[in-house]
């Protein structure tokens, strides 16, 4: 009987149809229910996103009030920093410009996050090591919008 010389195809048969049947019948429940309406990703996705609320300003947003501090910024090498990378995101200051919205560095180690000699970073940036230098106050030497010392 020729059957029962491919009785051992049609066991394996089975298992991997059903297999494959039950792998389709979780793609398509799980499936989020808009994939697939902009192209082959999530489409409520981007709506998520929309309804995000930012937290940077950017740097133009701050210089539009305080025209001094961007004016002094300007004159010395910290003019391209953007003035977030050191206060810290302020949307909500921005769009409220009350002091208590407003955020400053209250210690000075986030200055070594830019200066602290490492040989990761590029030469062009002003590198010291801490230990050989005037100390962890760094404001009592530099202004923070002007560093020359
Ligand atoms: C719509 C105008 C406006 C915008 C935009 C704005 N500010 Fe202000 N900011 C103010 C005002 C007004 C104060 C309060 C000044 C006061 O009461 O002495 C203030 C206060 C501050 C203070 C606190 C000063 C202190 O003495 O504690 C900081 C720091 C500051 N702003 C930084 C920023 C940065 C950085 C940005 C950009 C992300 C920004 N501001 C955007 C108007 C603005
Ligand atoms: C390199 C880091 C850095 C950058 C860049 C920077 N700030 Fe500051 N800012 C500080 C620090 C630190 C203080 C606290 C000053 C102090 O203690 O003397 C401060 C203080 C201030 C104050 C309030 C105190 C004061 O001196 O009147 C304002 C307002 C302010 N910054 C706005 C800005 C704006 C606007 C920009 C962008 C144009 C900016 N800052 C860019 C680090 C920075
Ligand atoms: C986000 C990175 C960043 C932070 C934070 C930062 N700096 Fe700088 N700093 C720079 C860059 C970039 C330059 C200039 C490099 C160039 O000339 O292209 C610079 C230049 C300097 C210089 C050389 C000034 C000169 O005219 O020779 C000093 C001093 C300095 N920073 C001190 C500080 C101090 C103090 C703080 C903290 C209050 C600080 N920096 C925070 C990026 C940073
Ligand atoms: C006791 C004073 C003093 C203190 C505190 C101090 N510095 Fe300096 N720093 C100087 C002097 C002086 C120079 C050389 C003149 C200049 O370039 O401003 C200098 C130069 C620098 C330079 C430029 C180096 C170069 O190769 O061009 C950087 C960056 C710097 N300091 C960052 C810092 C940081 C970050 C801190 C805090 C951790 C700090 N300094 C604390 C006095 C000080």
């Amino acid at each position: 009987m020729s059957w029962i010389r491919y009785r051992h195809i049609s066991r394996l048969l089975i298992v991997t149809s059903t297999g494959f049947v039950l792998g389709l019948a979780a793609l398509v429940a799980a499936r989020p229910k808009t994939f697939g309406k902009y192209g082959h990703y999530r489409g409520a996705a981007l709506e998520e996103l929309r309804a995000r609320e930012p937290r940077y300003a950017g740097k133009a947003d701050c210089v539009g009030c305080h025209s001094d501090m961007g004016d002094q910024l300007a004159k010395n090498r910290h003019q391209n920093l953007s003035c977030e990378v050191c206060h810290g995101p302020m949307a909500v200051h921005s769009g409220d410009a009350k002091k208590e919205n407003a955020s400053v560095p209250k210690d000075d180690r986030f200055c070594l996050h830019c200066h602290e000699k490492s040989a990761a970073r590029p030469a062009f940036m002003p590198q010291i090591v801490l230990a050989d230098h005037g100390g962890e106050k760094c404001r009592d030497c530099h202004a923070p919008h002007a560093p020359k010392s």
